[in-house]
């Protein structure tokens, strides 16, 4: 099967989308999207999205889902966006709060050094260009996921003393039990 040709959606698997470490997916290089090389761009970001939300994570770049392009989405809390060839033109102010974690590596967080505020150019879903300035947490999640583009992961860049597993109780029950998820994932940046 073609990786980058095509129908994107149908190349998302079904059980447990999401690509974990390990996988040399997360290693390597995503291509730049040729406009008109998928016919359902649109479908594909908004699946990435669902898939996203269904984590309960904030961002997410299509090689976590084993896909070598370059599209990101994400959600800082008010409203959905997808970026295709997203490039960081300019990039100013440090922050180091909150944590980060990814959902390719569940369970981790860490402190990274960001830029604080950034403006990224690229497109939306339909090919139209878009430029977009974000600061401290938007611009933290939109270098988190640009990073995945280029294979780097949040590990490679955090504070090395501040990588910490989140204790997750073993027993998989439900109800009570994700909740105490979403309320960590509150706290970090989860992409
Ligand atoms: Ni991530």
């Amino acid at each position: 099967m073609p990786k980058a040709s095509g129908r994107l959606i149908n190349q998302i698997r079904k059980d447990d989308p999401i690509v974990k470490y390990g996988d040399p997916v997360l290693r390597q290089i995503a291509k730049k999207v040729i406009f008109g090389a998928y016919e359902d761009l649109p479908e594909f970001t908004s699946r990435m999205l669902e898939i996203m939300y269904e984590a309960r994570g904030v961002g997410l770049a299509a090689p976590q889902l084993g896909i070598l392009l370059r599209v990101i989405v994400y959600d800082p809390g008010d409203s959905p966006r997808a970026i295709i060839n997203p490039q960081i033109i300019k990039m100013s102010g440090e922050q180091l709060d909150p944590p980060e974690g990814c959902l390719s590596l569940p369970g981790l967080r860490g402190a990274v050094k960001r830029a604080y505020s950034i403006v990224c150019k690229g497109y939306d879903e339909h090919g139209k260009p878009i430029r977009i300035r974000a600061e401290d947490y938007e611009a933290r999640i939109i270098q988190h996921e640009t990073d995945h583009l280029d294979g780097v992961l949040f590990i490679d860049k955090a504070e090395k003393d501040s990588l910490e597993w989140i204790s997750v109780d073993d027993e998989e029950e439900e109800g009570e039990e994700s909740e105490e998820v979403v309320g960590t994932m509150e706290k970090t940046t989860a992409g």
